[in-house]
């Protein structure tokens, strides 16, 4: 079977952040202003009191430390908690193309490639900007590439996904060198006034490029030795949000047009589906879990990485072994476990395998396994 490569990936960070006691001051000062202003129906009974929020639980319950940001000051606006982004015009990047293109300019310098020899560009993640013309073929006509581009949505599994459509590309024959980019504005689908959620996502995109072997200009990165994925419906995170909003009779509260989950039950019935399939994957490629030297994992919350690598290790994972970012960046979907591989390579030697895994709504998950090269 064709070689495929991994020869480059590329992370931008927006430059503004949100510490968790930054964020729970707001939500705190929203709280306190909202249930000021409804004391009567509360103390009625016709409406629960909003509770207060705390950094201590944020870092307990999730590992989540602070949270990259498109934008600060609207999300800490108690009057609008929402990002505040400038409204483009059409001759004007999109938010997303344009953080793509930062993300993808630095993973075509590692593979040694200019944007005019990308022929296939995959913008996958779990936001869209809009619903045409495709992010994707935006990129492509702002980078200079051939051939085609195409947007695609599997939540917070997307990278993955989209690393199996450029193996599949490739091997097939029909692109030579494919650009896969997570943009993600998760801070724009976000419930900013939802103490169980408030906290939970960031902002941030990743790029990736894969080519063939024997293509490859820089023979380095990583050979994918193969990727599996798996999807199981569940209701457990949702978000409503699409274009038949206006159309629907009654309308859905704002509430419903936004990111919800249970997070509980996401915890208890994601952990054994990676496990699962990541167990399976290097299963069928001869490889034992211990051998595994590092596990790039969907950062979404501290203690579930936790708890994967250690039913797939049998022990707990040193950091070295499982990298964590999400303290730093929170959940940024698609985007956070290329950025734990793009961040994390160091100390790798050739050979080395590592898995590249991301899970999230769907529920959706994607196992790539690595070989350093
Ligand atoms: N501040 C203080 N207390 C809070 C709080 C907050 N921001 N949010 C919730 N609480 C309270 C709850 O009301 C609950 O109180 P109770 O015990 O009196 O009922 C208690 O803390 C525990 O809440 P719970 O929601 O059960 O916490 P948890 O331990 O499950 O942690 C998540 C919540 C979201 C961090 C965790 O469930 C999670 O990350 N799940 C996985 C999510 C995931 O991977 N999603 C896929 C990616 S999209």
């Amino acid at each position: 079977m064709t070689k495929i490569l991994l020869t480059g990936t590329g992370l931008f960070t927006p430059p503004e952040s949100i510490s968790n006691d930054e964020l729970v001051a707001a939500f705190n000062a929203w709280a306190d202003a909202h249930n000021a202003a409804n004391a009567q129906a509360i103390q009625a009974g016709e409406l629960e009191a909003a509770p207060l929020s705390s950094s201590e639980f944020i870092e307990k319950a999730s590992g989540i430390k602070s949270r990259h940001v498109m934008n600060k000051s609207g999300v800490l606006d108690i009057t609008r908690m929402r990002p505040e982004l400038p409204t483009r015009s059409n001759e004007e990047p999109s938010q997303l193309c344009e953080m793509a293109l930062a993300a993808a300019e630095q993973a075509l310098a590692v593979a040694g490639r200019s944007g005019s020899e990308v022929d296939a560009v995959i913008v996958a993640c779990s936001n869209l900007q809009r619903a045409y013309p495709a992010i994707a073929v935006e990129v492509q006509q702002r980078l200079g590439a051939s051939g085609f581009g195409y947007d695609m949505n599997v939540a917070c599994a997307s990278a993955t996904f989209g690393v199996q459509n450029a193996v599949d590309a490739l091997r097939n024959g029909s692109a030579s060198c494919v650009l896969v980019v997570n943009p993600e504005i998760c801070t724009g689908h976000l419930n900013f006034r939802d103490r169980d959620s408030h906290f939970i996502f960031g902002d941030a995109c990743t790029a990736m490029v894969l080519e063939r072997a024997e293509d490859a200009k820089n023979q380095q990165g990583f050979e994918v030795l193969g990727c599996r994925l798996a999807t199981q419906f569940s209701n457990n995170i949702r978000n409503n949000f699409g274009f038949l909003n206006p159309a629907e009779t009654p309308p859905r509260s704002d509430r419903d047009r936004l990111f919800i989950q249970e997070g509980r039950k996401v915890f208890k019935e994601v952990v054994p589906l990676v496990v699962g399939l990541i167990g399976q994957h290097l299963g069928e490629l001869g490889i034992e879990p211990q051998s595994v030297r590092r596990f790039w994992l969907h950062q979404a919350n501290l203690n579930m990485n936790n708890l994967i690598s250690k039913r797939l290790l049998g022990r707990e994972p040193s950091f070295d072994e499982a990298p964590v970012v999400l303290d730093e960046y929170a959940n940024t979907s698609s985007a956070g476990s290329v950025i734990a591989m793009h961040l994390h390579q160091d100390g790798l030697e050739r050979d080395d395998v590592c898995v590249l895994c991301a899970f999230g709504a769907g529920y959706s998950a994607g196992a790539v396994v690595l070989k350093k090269l």
